[in-house]
């Protein structure tokens, strides 16, 4: 079966009670439940979240064998070089996805390191960013090359 990596970033385990007027009410397990069911026939998700910028980029060189790769990278969305070679790295495709819209926000959530290296972006749709990334790269990985 197909292995689709979900990958969050920083707080977000802390979804639920973090700041819910920008991330909603659903905790990170709940949306992962929600993930696991919707996708139980077509894919095997692979989850992992982290609040350290090395463990992801750890995870990330260790997914060579995923169809794609969904990636909320949280506050490092905005900072982080490494998260970005590591992506680059791996190769394959994968969709950026963020529950606010970081649009709307901040001047400084407008920019992302990881915008331009994948193959969409999905912000301020909540946790049905999620799904829709999923479904996009279980469409992709369907395609011949
Ligand atoms: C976020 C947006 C980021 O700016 C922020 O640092 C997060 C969450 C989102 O899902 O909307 O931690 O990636």
């Amino acid at each position: 079966m197909t292995t689709i990596a979900i990958i969050n970033g920083p707080n977000l385990n802390l979804l639920g009670t973090r700041e819910t007027h920008h991330y909603g009410t659903d905790t990170l397990e709940r949306i992962n439940d929600g993930l696991n069911n919707a996708f139980k026939d077509r894919a095997r998700l692979l989850f992992f979240q982290s609040n350290h910028e090395g463990a992801i980029v750890d995870h990330l060189q260790n997914l060579k064998n995923s169809a794609g790769i969904v990636i909320n990278p949280g506050a490092f969305t905005h900072t982080s070089v490494a998260i970005r070679d590591a992506l680059l790295a791996l190769n394959l495709p994968a969709v950026e996805v963020h529950l606010s819209n970081i649009f709307r926000r901040e001047e400084f959530r407008k920019h992302s390191f990881i915008s331009d290296i994948v193959i969409g972006v999905i912000s301020g749709l909540g946790p049905r960013g999620y799904h829709f990334a999923v479904s996009a790269l279980l469409d992709i990985a369907k395609q011949p090359t």
